[in-house]
């Protein structure tokens, strides 16, 4: 079954999210898809409220990775878990670039999902910078390396999202046949560190016009969207081009 998970960053506040929603739920939704909502926190509990008994999926766009403790203003994985989250996004490259995330924090955050049975979806992307510096597999490799090197998945699942940071909200999406190979890579590179099928995703300005470019490649196991997953409109079309692939 393939993904489709919804980012909606801090697009939506918490009256336009329940809206979204509840939108979402009367249009009626695949089931041949999985669909997860990575809400804004605060409206997080109202989306499980309105989702449950559904089959979307619930995730939080990013945790703290201590459980509980002084840290003003951070949300752990653990809280995220007791709210109702399955899935948590882990280093996505907004909170890599705009908000300095290492990758040892990252690390920290797979390790803190893990243990509290959160699927983290650990993003990875390369810059247009290591692009023009021929430095996307080196980067790629450094990502994927401090997440999972002796990582204790146990019996949980992770999934990763290849997003090269210049295609993410830029309406250049990076080509499908070039994301196709990415990913064939990347499942080769993740081998290196566990012999689990780990699903990978696309994200970078996927949209209804372009989704079923990327689902319909075998290495593509789903997409994560950010900005036209965050309107009615895009997340209704998105919907129906997928019904109709
Ligand atoms: P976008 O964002 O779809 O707006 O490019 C994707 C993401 O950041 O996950």
């Amino acid at each position: 079954m393939k993904y489709v998970f919804a980012n909606w960053k801090m697009y939506l506040d918490f009256d336009e999210t329940m809206i979204l929603t509840n939108q979402l739920l009367a249009e009626g939704l695949p089931s041949d898809i999985t669909i997860g909502l990575f809400p804004n926190t605060i409206a997080l509990t109202e989306v499980e409220k309105a989702i449950n008994g559904t089959n979307l999926m619930l995730g939080a766009q990013n945790v703290a990775w201590v459980p509980k403790g002084a840290y003003t203003g951070a949300t752990s994985a653990l809280f995220y878990k007791n709210a109702g989250c399955t899935h948590a996004l882990v280093g996505h490259s907004e909170r890599r670039h705009i908000f300095n995330e290492t990758n040892d924090a990252v690390r920290k955050k797979m390790e803190a999902c893990l243990d509290v049975g959160l699927t983290p979806v650990l993003c990875i992307g390369e810059t247009q910078q290591d692009v023009e510096n021929n430095k996307q597999q080196y980067r790629l490799k450094k990502q994927l390396m401090k997440a999972l090197e002796g990582l204790d998945i146990g019996n949980n699942d992770i999934l990763i999202a290849y997003e090269p940071v210049w295609a993410i909200g830029s309406g250049k999406p990076c080509l499908p046949d070039d994301v196709e190979d990415m990913h064939e890579w990347i499942k080769q590179e993740v081998k290196n560190y566990t012999d689990k099928n780990i699903p990978v995703l696309y994200g970078g300005s996927v949209n209804a016009q372009n989704i079923n470019k990327y689902i319909s490649k075998q290495s593509v196991d789903g997409v994560l969207i950010g900005h036209a997953s965050a309107t009615k409109e895009g997340f209704t079309s998105i919907i129906q081009a997928l019904s109709t692939s």
